[in-house]
Order: C-alpha cells, then sequence, then structure tokens
C-alpha cells in the first residue's frame, strides 16, 4: 500500500492516507464560532486526506480551552458551514472531532459552569483560564441520569456537524478528556453501571458512539483512543486491564461498521494497537503521540507494512498546509513555531508558506 493512494473509510473517500490529526488551535473567541481565520487555516489544508478538526464541545459545560468552537449554538453551526463548505470548494473531507472536556477545565474557562467527570477526584495540575492558571477543582460526579445527558450531547452535536455540512464526525475517546476518564480505573470509582468492571468502563463511549452511529449513519463515525497514554490522570497501568476494557468496547463497536478507529499509541506497530485493530476489524488510523514529531518515513513504514490504513498527522501538519504534495514530491518541510500553536491571531496558523503559490 502506498501513504499517497485513495482509502475508503465507510462512507468517505480519501484522495491520499495522510489525516490531519485533530489539533486545538483556541481561535474561535469567546463564542466558540469558527470565523475567517478559522476558515482559512483549514481551506489552506484541504488537499490532506481527512481533515479531523480540533476537539469541539458538544455542550457549554463541556469546553475545556479558552477560544475552542463549539457545535451547540446556532451561530456555531453556521461558522462549522462555512469551514465545510471552504474545504469541499477545495476537494477536501472533512470530520468535527466532539470533544467533551471532562474534568479537563475550569469554570473560569466554561462560562462559570460545573466541571464534571465520572468520580469526584481532581487533576493533580493547573488549568489555564481567562484569569490565569488555577489548581484543577474538584469535578461534580455525573448521576446516572446526567451520562444518559451526556449520551444525548454527543449525539445532537454529531447531528448539527452533519447539518453545518461535515462529512462526519470523530468522538474523542482519548487523552484524558470526559469518554477517556470513564474508560481510565484511575479517574472512574463510579459503582453504577458505568463504573467498576472493564465492561462497565466502556458502557459510556459503547452507548455515545452507537448512539452517533445511529443519528448520522456508522459509516460516517470514527472513535479516537489512546490506550496507555497516562495523560492528565487518566492512567492505565494494567496491560491485561487495558486489553479487557478496550476489548470489551471495541467487541462491541464492531457490529456497527465504523469509518475508522483512530489510535494514539507510541507503538502504532505493536501488539496492543494490533490486536485492538483486530478486535475493532475496520481500518485502522494511527498516530505515535506527543514524543516525537511524527515523520514522512515513519508514516511510509506504517502504510508499507499495513500496519495501519491511515496515518494521523499534527505538528507538520500545522507548519505545512500543502504536507501531502511536500511529502509525495520529497520536498523540505516549514519547520512548527510551537510558541504560537495557542496564540491569537493569523501568525503561526494561517501565514505558513507553500511551495506553489495559487
Ligand atoms: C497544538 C496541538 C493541539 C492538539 N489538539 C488535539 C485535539 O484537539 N484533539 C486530539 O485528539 N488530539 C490533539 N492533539 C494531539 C494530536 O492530534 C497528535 O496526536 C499529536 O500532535 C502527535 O502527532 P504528531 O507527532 O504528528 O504531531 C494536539 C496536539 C497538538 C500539538
Amino acid at each position: 500500500m502506498d501513504l499517497f493512494s485513495p482509502v475508503i473509510l465507510g462512507d468517505l473517500e480519501l484522495a491520499n492516507r495522510v489525516a490531519m490529526a485533530p489539533l486545538t488551535r483556541m481561535r474561535s473567541g469567546d463564542s466558540g464560532v469558527p470565523g475567517d481565520l478559522v476558515v482559512e487555516h483549514y481551506a489552506q489544508r484541504a488537499s490532506i486526506g481527512l481533515i479531523v478538526t480540533e476537539g469541539t464541545y458538544p455542550n457549554h459545560e463541556s469546553q475545556a480551552f479558552v477560544g475552542q468552537p463549539g457545535i451547540v449554538t446556532d451561530e456555531q453551526v453556521a461558522g462549522w458551514r462555512r469551514v465545510a463548505e471552504a474545504v469541499h470548494a477545495r476537494g477536501g473531507r472533512i470530520v468535527m472531532q466532539v470533544m467533551h472536556g471532562g474534568r479537563v477545565t475550569h469554570p473560569d474557562t466554561n462560562g462559570g459552569r460545573r466541571v464534571v467527570a465520572p468520580s469526584a477526584i481532581a487533576i493533580d495540575g493547573v488549568a489555564r483560564t481567562t484569569t490565569g492558571k488555577h489548581p484543577y477543582p474538584v469535578p461534580h460526579a455525573l448521576t446516572t441520569e446526567e451520562v444518559r445527558d451526556v449520551v444525548r450531547d454527543f449525539r445532537r452535536a454529531a447531528e448539527r456537524a452533519v447539518e453545518a455540512g461535515l462529512d462526519g464526525v470523530e468522538i474523542h475517546g482519548a487523552n484524558g478528556y470526559l469518554l477517556h476518564e470513564f474508560l481510565a480505573p484511575s479517574s472512574n470509582v463510579r459503582d453504577d453501571e458505568y463504573g467498576g468492571s472493564p465492561e462497565n468502563r466502556a458502557r459510556l463511549v459503547v452507548e455515545v458512539v452507537t448512539a452517533v452511529a445511529e443519528a448520522i449513519g456508522a459509516g460516517r463515525v470514527g472513535l479516537r483512543i489512546s490506550p496507555e497514554h497516562g495523560i492528565q490522570d487518566a492512567l492505565e497501568p494494567d496491560r491485561d486491564d487495558v486489553l479487557a476494557t478496550y476489548g470489551a468496547l471495541l467487541d462491541q463497536l464492531r457490529p456497527l461498521g465504523l469509518a475508522y478507529l483512530s489510535v494514539l499509541h507510541r507503538e502504532p506497530a505493536g501488539e496492543l494497537v494490533q490486536e485492538l485493530r483486530r478486535r475493532f476489524g475496520g481500518p485502522l488510523m494511527a498516530n505515535s503521540g506527543f514524543s516525537t514529531v511524527t515523520t514522512r518515513q515513519e508514516a511510509l513504514a506504517l502504510i508499507e507494512a499495513a500496519h495501519a490504513d491511515v496515518v494521523a498527522v499534527g505538528r507538520p501538519v500545522i507548519a505545512n498546509p500543502d504536507l501531502v504534495e511536500r511529502w509525495a514530491g520529497e520536498h523540505p518541510e516549514n519547520e512548527p513555531r510551537t510558541h504560537l500553536f495557542y496564540a491569537p491571531g493569523a501568525e503561526g496558523y494561517t501565514d505558513y508558506p507553500v511551495l506553489r503559490a495559487g
């Protein structure tokens, strides 16, 4: 297989096997409405096989970052419609990463609302808010009834993303945010049907993905997971427990026929990821995580060895809107300016040069 060859993920037809990894850039202001700059940013990257948007909140209390976009209000839907139209006009494909921030937020970020999680356990660390850095608060442990509201909010968000013209959604079950908090034993000590056993910890993710697939069609739904990531105090130290939890999850998702499973793990070709891929039974999107930046060589090798169907690429896509052309032609790459990842404005966002203008 060739990184630059087309591929079909469920209902999504991709021109190549490079995906833009979801990348939070915090440029949607207080309203959470993607504006001109965000439209331009995604449109510039339309030659990537599949754009996965930055994590986007499905209800107000789930907002994790200042300037993060949402998919709650009519204005937010209208903003995303402009993004989708601009990407489609350039022949691209775009799905929305729907992200509930869970306990990784603060009232000074989410508009003074509750901070919620599976259990009342705070992250040991500080949140960056509109009023500076503050310790993460002890979250409200969602009641069983409120957990069902989360399922409803994901479903609505997916419907609104499709209404806005996006090609589908990716459910964010990774990186220590709400769904991952349910999966990980360190953040979930519930004693109802959503906690305790591996099957119970997997239950919310199964329900969310199933509800979203019912609402918009499984062929346009992906799921991102990051087992063993060990981030934001969502810890999964026991490999047997990880296999039991994610195995239970994927066994139940398998019959749905989702578009793809995206896995962030330091060893995409290793035993765990390949076992989870077998259990899932559908296309795998791989990403080796934050410790080293994805390289052309790594992406080519993963596809050539058939260890993945698609490679999600993060920081190189920030710095190279035309990354696919550069990689295909073995051209040099721009270096990402990391201090501007979360800065406001066009600098470090829409001003990276392309090889050929026009
Ligand atoms: C600035 C930045 C923002 C990110 N935002 C998200 C996000 O919103 N959702 C998500 O699942 N991962 C997010 N990630 C993780 C990336 O999707 C990706 O897994 C990571 O950058 C490693 O891939 P790379 O080496 O190709 O950059 C982010 C990473 C960076 C650097």
